[in-house]
């Protein structure tokens, strides 16, 4: 397929060549699903190098399809951005590659600057460079709500909430939207941004809170909980983070921002003890096993009190809405983990348990 495909002239095909960054990751292999799945008008380029979070076995479903093709590229390597653009001319980028765990970026600032920030800035410059108007295309940034920083007891992120980030990871993602913004603003890039709360579901790796803790829970490991447990997240099912980006990309303003989220607070105790009970159930394991396994670990520094996303202009707009229920999301999540043994227990090979100690079991 790769092959056939490097043969072909990109520039006159007529496919509509649209690249996906981070697509082998867990939000982004979702969603390069769901457009290779729906649009075969559309060739998707997932473009990935595949860091430690990158997994191609998250698309094996997909990946002899005609309309689909990958590329290992990394993103920070300017010369190998403009190579990728000239070979494809993408019409829309919808770039989601990222380096995206908070702890981590406590302990590296710089990864997530390389990454988040200089990173789209390339992938910005070779847009615009391949493009003389910009009639019809887009470049879509797929952001968080932690920009936002902290909430107190009260409210919740809206659209014109100010960008205030705590942590290296959501300054670096503060910066790299207003770095598209700023493209919009001062080249006439066509942009659009939206800002989601805390995903969960099928492969996402297991260093966030959902599915380390399920993976802890089948080793019958501590579960670390961060300070007094009494911290809280809005969850949102990654479909249906998926399905809204699809959304996004084909009938959002350009210019606009959106929230994306749930409304579907947590506070982390609350959500665990959820999470123990369904694994004791699953299990088939004595009722409060797994909360016995419920550890309080040192806080993390820097850690936002609460996240809550106000997703009205989304609904009210694009008519996007969550289209299944934390308890059911939670089920299918966990029935996928208990299944995909295989899965697990190859992205917990090699570095993972050295990872793993460093960040929770010294902690
Ligand atoms: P992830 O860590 O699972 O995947 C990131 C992907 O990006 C991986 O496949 C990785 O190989 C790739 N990547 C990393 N550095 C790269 C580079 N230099 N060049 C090319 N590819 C590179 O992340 P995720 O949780 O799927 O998040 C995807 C995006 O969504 C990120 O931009 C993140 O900030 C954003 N987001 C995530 C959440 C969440 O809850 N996970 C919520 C809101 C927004
Ligand atoms: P995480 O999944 O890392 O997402 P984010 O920090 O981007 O919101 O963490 C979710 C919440 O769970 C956050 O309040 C930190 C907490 N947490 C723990 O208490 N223990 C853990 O081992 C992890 C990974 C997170």
């Amino acid at each position: 397929m790769l092959g056939i495909l490097s043969n072909h002239s990109h520039k006159n095909c007529s496919m509509k060549n649209i690249i996906i960054t981070g697509g082998a990751g867990f939000i982004g292999s979702h969603v390069v699903r769901l457009f290779v799945n729906k649009y075969s008008e559309y060739r998707i380029i997932n473009v990935d190098v595949l860091t430690y979070a990158g997994n191609l076995e998250n698309l094996s479903d997909i990946e002899s399809a005609p309309n689909y093709v990958f590329e290992r590229v990394d993103i920070v390597d300017a010369a190998a951005v403009d190579a990728l653009f000239d070979k494809y001319q993408p019409e829309g980028v919808i770039h989601l590659a990222a380096e995206s765990h908070v702890d981590r970026s406590i302990k590296d600032p710089l990864a997530f600057v390389r990454t988040n920030i200089l990173g789209t800035v390339n992938l910005l410059n070779s847009f615009k460079r391949i493009h003389e108007d910009f009639e019809g295309k887009r470049f879509y940034h797929i952001s968080t709500d932690e920009v936002y920083g902290t909430l107190g007891k009260e409210g919740l992120f809206e659209e014109t909430t100010p960008y205030d980030p705590n942590s290296p990871y959501s300054a670096s993602k503060a910066s790299s939207d207003h770095f598209v913004r700023a493209y919009g603003e001062t080249y006439g890039i066509p942009y659009v941004v939206t800002n989601c709360s805390n995903n969960y579901g099928q492969n996402q790796f297991p260093e966030k809170l959902i599915p380390l803790f399920i993976n802890n829970i089948v080793e019958e490991k501590p579960l670390p909980v961060y300070g007094d447990g009494q911290y809280t997240r809005d969850w949102l099912y990654v479909v249906d983070h998926a399905r809204a980006i699809d959304l996004v990309y084909h009938e959002g303003e350009n210019g606009e921002t959106y929230n994306i989220g749930g409304f579907n607070e947590w506070t982390n105790i609350d959500l665990i003890k959820v999470l123990c009970a369904q694994m004791d159930e699953k299990l088939g394991r004595e009722k409060g096993s797994s909360e016995k396994l419920i550890t309080y670990v040192k806080d993390r520094p820097g850690h936002d009190r609460r996240y809550a996303i106000d997703a009205t202009k989304i609904n009210k707009e694009l008519g996007w809405a969550p289209s299944v229920t934390f308890e059911e999301g939670l089920a299918i999540t966990i029935d996928w983990y208990l299944s995909n043994a295989e899965w697990l227990k190859n992205v917990t090979s090699g570095t993972y348990q050295e990872y793993y100690d460093n960040m929770y079991a010294k902690r």
